[in-house]
């Protein structure tokens, strides 16, 4: 049966919100503001999942799509929504999360700060490929669409996916300093023939080991004015701008002085940044990659140890340096107990959690509740613009 209703709200994944007599359907790719027909998929008895089937009446916020493939490609969810209007959107989710899943009260969520340029952002992009092309997946599927284009790249990532033989690749990661203007192809697969008239370095990545196949296997970037090495498929901020202006709101949360535990420290974006204010800093992080690329950017600063080890095991390292401020970056699953349990061990004054998912803030937000802490204020920051994602900064003090 096909309903027809206006799109009330949106919850997280770009999943619009209508209510036929009190009971809500989720519309996935429905725009706050527009009305829509949906057919109903599941039904879970006091809500429904449904599919969109068309717009009757289009969103005030919209606005025309800049890439050919905005429709069908997965990366993007919401090029036909004008950024002013999806930056509020991120800031309902965050607060609909620490509300529901958090279950805090009025949770003090700040606008949703713009964090870079709309379009021409990313300095890294993992692909897939078909029909020899560099390729996404489709929207909510498993199939892939071939590119001809990307324009949330920047500009020197989006002209490597013109490279001859990429096409010939199980998958590629393309990656570019945005600052030095260093490019970087890390493969999956054998090199293609051809690939040393690239002008461009090329490494493999295999079992956390980096392979170098064509000049360095690493590039370097510049962050809030510091340099910083990325070897192969190691973790950095995506988007370089974005990444300043992360650096700048944790640094205005985290405050100076004492000792500095960076949980979750990659390459040492914070600790090497931020870190410079304080006056010892304890960094933990997981990864072979990130660490070897965490010693060289930390090099000369003598005030910072790194631990190599996953958080959850580093209950003894944390407690050591009790008192500390903390700054945790975890992936996207978030802290979960266990990391929360380790970061109570440190008994710190006060938490900076950065979140890349409303989900996992929720939940991690509970728990720190529950040991303690208090939340002070969330900042969701807009660093991929024409997607759902957002990143959340947020204070909790003890
Ligand atoms: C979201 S990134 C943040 C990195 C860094 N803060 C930055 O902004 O560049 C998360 C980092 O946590 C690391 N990681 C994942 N699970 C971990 C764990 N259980 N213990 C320690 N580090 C982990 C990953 O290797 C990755 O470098």
């Amino acid at each position: 049966m096909i309903h027809q209703a206006p799109i009330e709200s949106v919850g997280h994944g770009a999943v619009g919100v209508a209510r036929i007599d009190g009971k809500v359907h989720f519309v996935p790719d429905a725009l706050p503001g527009s009305v829509v027909r949906f057919e109903v998929e599941e039904d879970k008895g006091t809500w429904a999942r449904a599919r969109l089937v068309d717009v009757v009446d289009p969103s005030p916020f919209s606005t025309e799509p800049v890439c050919r493939h905005a429709d069908e490609c997965g990366g993007c969810q919401w090029q036909r929504a004008r950024p002013i209007a999806q930056r509020e959107w991120k800031r309902r989710v965050v607060v609909d999360s620490l509300e529901r899943i958090g279950g805090l009260a009025e949770p003090p969520v700040s606008r949703t700060r713009q964090a870079g340029s709309s379009y021409g952002y990313r300095n890294r992009m993992d692909f897939s490929v078909r029909a020899g092309r560099p390729a996404l997946h489709r929207r909510r599927s498993e199939d892939l669409v071939a590119l001809e284009e990307c324009p949330v790249l920047h500009p020197l990532v989006e002209t490597m996916l013109g490279l001859a033989g990429l096409g010939e690749l199980d998958g590629f990661t393309l990656r570019a300093g945005i600052r030095t203007g260093d490019r970087l192809v890390v493969i999956q697969g054998d090199l293609p023939d051809g690939a040393d008239r690239w002008g461009v370095p090329v490494c493999r990545v295999a079992r956390g080991e980096v392979e170098s196949l064509i000049g360095p296997p690493f590039l370097r970037e510049v962050v809030a004015g510091v340099p910083f090495r990325i070897t192969g498929s190691a973790f950095f901020q995506n988007s370089t701008e974005g990444a300043d202006v992360l650096a700048e709101v944790v640094a205005a949360s985290a405050g100076r002085g004492g000792t500095l535990l960076d949980l979750y420290a990659g390459g040492g974006l914070f600790s090497c940044t931020i870190g410079r204010r304080f006056d010892r800093v304890v960094a933990v992080e997981s990864a072979g990659l990130a660490t070897d690329d965490f010693a060289h950017n930390a090099a000369g600063l003598d005030h910072i140890e790194l631990h190599r080890s996953r958080v959850e095991d580093a209950g003894d390292v944390v407690a050591s340096v009790s008192g500390s401020t903390v700054i945790a970056d975890p992936p996207r699953a978030g802290l979960g107990r266990k990391g929360v349990d380790v970061i109570v061990r440190a008994d710190p004054a006060r938490i900076v959690l950065v979140s890349c998912d409303p989900g996992s803030l929720g939940r991690d937000a509970r728990l720190l509740a529950e040991a303690g802490y208090r939340l002070v204020e969330s900042v969701p920051l807009d660093l991929f613009p024409q997607t759902f994602h957002v990143e959340v900064v947020s204070t909790f003090v003890r």
